[in-house]
This record gives structure tokens, C-alpha cells and sequence, in this order.
């Protein structure tokens, strides 16, 4: 059988995760591996941990799975937190969000000592941009966000799912946001978050502290050190 890359990362990451941590869990297709590799060491290593779940999906695949769950109502810091990307550039600069929960990966992200991002090398890119941006919109006058984010120069599209809105776990809409090329990511970033009617964005700068990469011929790379750019 081919080697499955997103499997290859995914179950590397759990690599760093050890007794008594809390731990962040993603959301996506690649954090889906390690989700389900975390269950195995509990089941077989007897590992103790409790886990924080980025989406009320990969809170439900945890609970299937028998992995301990706990929540910012417990607990204030997470120890490691292993998510996918969309995007990432050699800064360690993401576009994450195509799942739709960019706003709780943020917040996890924003209170874990380690974030290791889990990817195949498609997600590898020069300069972020070519996956539309996702941005988390509150309901009330969205078309107004709209046209605020039209005005900083992208195609805005409001995501919907066989014809219904897309609603996130928080009960928000996701307008997806086509800016081409993204020269300056964390301006880009709190240019969008600072305008009315935003929650969020899927841009993750600063956050990242180490990307293991699955590669399509079986092999793995880390990357622990982000690249100043130009
Ligand atoms: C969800 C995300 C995911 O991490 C991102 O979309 C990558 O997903 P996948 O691992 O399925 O390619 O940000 O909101």
C-alpha cells in the first residue's frame, strides 16, 4: 500500500506528547491520525492525559475514541497542541481554517507551550495565499463584513454547504477570502481582525514552533526553526 503521508505526521507528532499533559487536539484529515494514534498509547501505554479538542468533531471523534476530554473551564495552558494546515510558508506563517475551526485552533494555539503542525509537503508554499483565506464573520451584517474585506483588496465568498450557510462551532459564518499572493501575513492578519464584524481569521502567525512534514515516498521531515524572510 502507499505510504499515506497525512498518517506519517500525524502519528510522528504524538511522539512528543507524554504523561500528564494537556493536549490540544486538531481538526482535519491529518489531525484525524493523530487523534486516533493518541487513543492507541492510551490504551496501550496506559498514557495519562487530558485533551482539549479544537472542534466539537474532533471532540466527538476523542470521546468515541476513549480519550479524556477536558476544557478551558479546568484548565489554563495546554502543554502541546498537534493540528493540520492549509498553508504553510517558510516562517512558519499558516493559513489554517479550511475546516472551518480556524477561531478554537487559534485560541488553543494561542495557549499552548508547542504547537507542531502536521502536513503533507502539498501544504508546503513560498508565500501563502493560494488557499482561500477563511475568515470567521458574526452573523449580524455579514454582507457589511463583506464588503469591508472586498475592500481590502480580496474576492470574498460566503461559505455554504449543499446550499445552507456553513455556521461554525460558535455559531458564526465563514466568509473565504481570495488575496492572491499574501506578501506580509501578520499585517494581513491584524488588518482583518480589526475590522468590525470579524471574530477571526485563518491566518496563524507566530503560533507554529515546529512542522513535521509526511512525504508521499514514506518519509518524514521536522522543521523546528522558522526562516526570516526577506
Ligand atoms: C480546520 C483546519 C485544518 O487543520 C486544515 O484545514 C487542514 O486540514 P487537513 O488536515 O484535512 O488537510 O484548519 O479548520
Amino acid at each position: 500500500m502507499a505510504p499515506n503521508p497525512k498518517k506519517i505526521a500525524g502519528e510522528r507528532a504524538t511522539d512528543y506528547v507524554a504523561h500528564d499533559m494537556i493536549v490540544g487536539l486538531g481538526t482535519g484529515s491529518t489531525a484525524y491520525f493523530a487523534i486516533v494514534r493518541l487513543a492507541e498509547r492510551i490504551r496501550e501505554e496506559s498514557l495519562r492525559i487530558r485533551c482539549v479538542p479544537t472542534s466539537e468533531r474532533s471532540a466527538t471523534l476523542a470521546r468515541e475514541l476513549g480519550i479524556p476530554l477536558t476544557s478551558f473551564a479546568e484548565v489554563l495552558h495546554v502543554d502541546v497542541t498537534i493540528d493540520g494546515a492549509d498553508e504553510v510558508d517558510p516562517a512558519f506563517n499558516l493559513i489554517k481554517g479550511g475546516g472551518g475551526a480556524l477561531l478554537r485552533e487559534k485560541f488553543v494555539a494561542s495557549a499552548s507551550d508547542t504547537e507542531l503542525i502536521i502536513v503533507d509537503e502539498s501544504k508546503l508554499k513560498q508565500r501563502l495565499g493560494a488557499f482561500p483565506l477563511p475568515v470567521e464573520v458574526v452573523p449580524f451584517g455579514w454582507q457589511m463584513t463583506r464588503e469591508r474585506l472586498r475592500d481590502l483588496g480580496c474576492d470574498a465568498r460566503f461559505r455554504s454547504s449543499d446550499s445552507a450557510p456553513f455556521v461554525t462551532d460558535n455559531g458564526n459564518y465563514i466568509l473565504d477570502c481570495s488575496f492572491g499572493v499574501i506578501e506580509d501575513p501578520p499585517a494581513l492578519e491584524r488588518e482583518i481582525v480589526g475590522t468590525c464584524g470579524v471574530v477571526d481569521c485563518g491566518i496563524f502567525s507566530g503560533l507554529a514552533t515546529r512542522i513535521i512534514i509526511g512525504r508521499s515516498d514514506g518519509s518524514l521531515e521536522e522543521r523546528a526553526e522558522p526562516e526570516k524572510l526577506a
